[in-house]
């Protein structure tokens, strides 16, 4: 179904998000049928182009970065038709009279993505102020990071809400436009099955993996400052431990969904010193120069900021007080593996004895790759031996369940930026929730800064340092295998 007429202004629209993400992205959802065909995109940036360069511009990059599902020649022409472009400078007045002529007069739904470092975003809010664009038909997009600790981020919100009300502010997760992540809304709250057994009578307890391979690659400026504390943990992983920890909303509502995550999230345990580990990764061995360790890649010698990160917190709240929940990621791992984890109790007794051996249900969640739920039961050994138990998997593997026909794979991106269009905010993240995920982590980072923390060191392909598995195994437990 194709969306309402829109005009999308993307600030930054020469940037490396619009070139790899947004633009392939909006080309997909255009050979999809769902752009309509008088919808404008307006580039907006610094650089000297006008609408014919920058078509080929976004020429180039679909065809670097547009993936296999692009649609034909014919149909990338019609799609870059609807480009167009503005030379603009967020700090000074250039610019900005072109664009307010381009969107005068329409009555359509404007969209305006702030694809540019947070520190312009207040300088462009209040541009499009000036210039009449900020009215109430107006959304906006902002990326992370938003803020670097509680107070910068309620700076921002505070500047944005001079110009915006907050259901006009579009806080991009990406991973909140995962195919998956969604998918667990569902699982959970579809179904029967699970949802009695969620609470800690039941679950032992949770882990969340977002293992990469990749490095800091050329983001080592930006890394540095922030480390994978403030790069992952208070957004990606947040939404993830959100999404599995809250109770069951209302209705699939922006706000009815939104308020539940905020109370998992203010409901967080301080994290203890000693449940949580830092890493940082080395070079490969024999490879260093085409993969440098952490330090060499940030142009930091003594850089102590963490490439990994491993922490045990808790949820004092009534469904969740007493089970552990486990998150880690880092960078330069041994897969690229993001995973959820629900590892149930042991039943209360074993009829079978001590040899059948002690199994559990492990409800698994695979985000990517190779994106699937798997529920882990316990069976007889086929065969004529006794009576003895094996687990095996109750597999849903999406591709090769249902028909790859059907499926139409959608990008985090393209579903998100469609949603804005629609006026549908539920996979957006609000203020207070972004303000609150700060507030538990800067005692966090707080304490490392104190301490002088120094992040262990960890070998490039493995699965971090091994302080990381002590600390699981201290509690009797053990991470999940990263496989890809
Ligand atoms: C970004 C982080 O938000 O997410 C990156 O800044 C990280 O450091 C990326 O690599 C991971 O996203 P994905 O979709 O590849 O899992």
């Amino acid at each position: 179904i194709p969306v309402d007429q829109f005009d999308l202004v993307i600030f930054g629209g020469t940037g490396d998000l619009a070139r790899r993400k947004i633009l392939p992205g909006l080309f997909r959802r255009f050979c999809a049928g769902q752009m309509p065909p008088d919808a404008r995109i307006i580039g907006a940036a610094r650089s000297d182009l006008d609408s014919a360069g920058y078509r080929q511009m976004i020429r180039e990059a679909i065809a670097e970065f547009g993936g296999e599902q692009a649609c034909g020649d014919e149909q990338l022409d019609a799609f870059l038709a609807q480009l167009e472009y503005v030379t603009i400078d967020a700090l000074g007045e250039a610019g900005w009279s072109e664009l307010q002529k381009l969107m005068e007069g329409s009555d359509r739904i404007e969209a305006y993505y702030f694809s540019v470092a947070p520190s312009l975003f207040g300088d462009i809010a209040e541009r499009l102020q000036k210039w009449g664009m900020a009215d109430t038909r107006a959304r906006i997009v902002v990326e992370k990071p938003f803020g670097r600790d509680l107070e910068t981020a309620r700076a921002l919100n505070k500047t944005l809400a001079t110009y915006f009300n907050e259901d006009q502010i579009y806080r991009i997760d990406h991973y909140l436009g995962k195919e998956t992540v969604q998918n667990l809304m569902a699982v959970r709250f579809g179904n029967m099955l699970f949802e009695p057994l969620w609470n800690s009578q039941y679950v032992d307890h949770i882990q969340i993996t977002v293992a990469e391979t990749v490095g800091v690659g050329g983001r080592g400026e930006y890394y540095d400052k922030s480390g994978a504390m403030r790069d992952m943990v208070q957004n990606h992983l947040m939404q993830l431990l959100c999404l599995i920890a809250m109770e069951p909303p209302a209705r699939f509502d922006p706000d009815a969904v939104r308020d539940e995550k905020l109370k998992v999230i203010r409901a967080l345990d301080p994290v203890l010193a000693h449940h949580i580990v830092r890493g940082q990764y080395q070079a490969e061995p024999c490879n260093e120069a085409e993969n440098p360790g952490y330090r060499t890649a940030v142009d930091n010698p003594r850089s102590r900021t963490e490439s990994f990160i491993a922490l045990r917190t808790e949820i004092s709240n009534w469904r969740w007080a007493g089970t552990p929940f486990y998150l880690r990621t880092g960078k330069r791992m041994a897969a690229r593996s993001s995973e959820i984890t629900v590892v149930f109790k042991d039943t209360p007794h074993s009829i079978f004895g001590d040899e059948a051996g002690s199994h559990r249900n492990v409800l698994s969640i695979r985000l990517q790759p190779n994106e699937g739920i798997t529920l882990g039961v316990t069976i007889k050994e086929p065969g004529p031996g006794g009576m003895r138990l094996i687990d095996v998997p109750l597999d849903m593997s999406f591709a090769e369940t249902l028909d790859p026909e059907d499926i139409e794979h959608v990008d985090a991106y393209e579903r998100l930026i469609m949603d804005v269009i629609r006026g549908n905010q539920t996979l957006f993240m609000r203020g207070d929730e972004v303000e609150a995920a700060w507030a538990w982590t800067d005692p966090i980072i707080n304490g490392w800064v104190t301490r002088n923390d120094v992040p262990k060191p960890y070998d490039h392909g493995t699965t971090g340092p091994t302080d990381a598995e002590d600390m699981i195994r201290r509690d009797g437990r053990k991470w999940r295998k990263i496989t890809q």
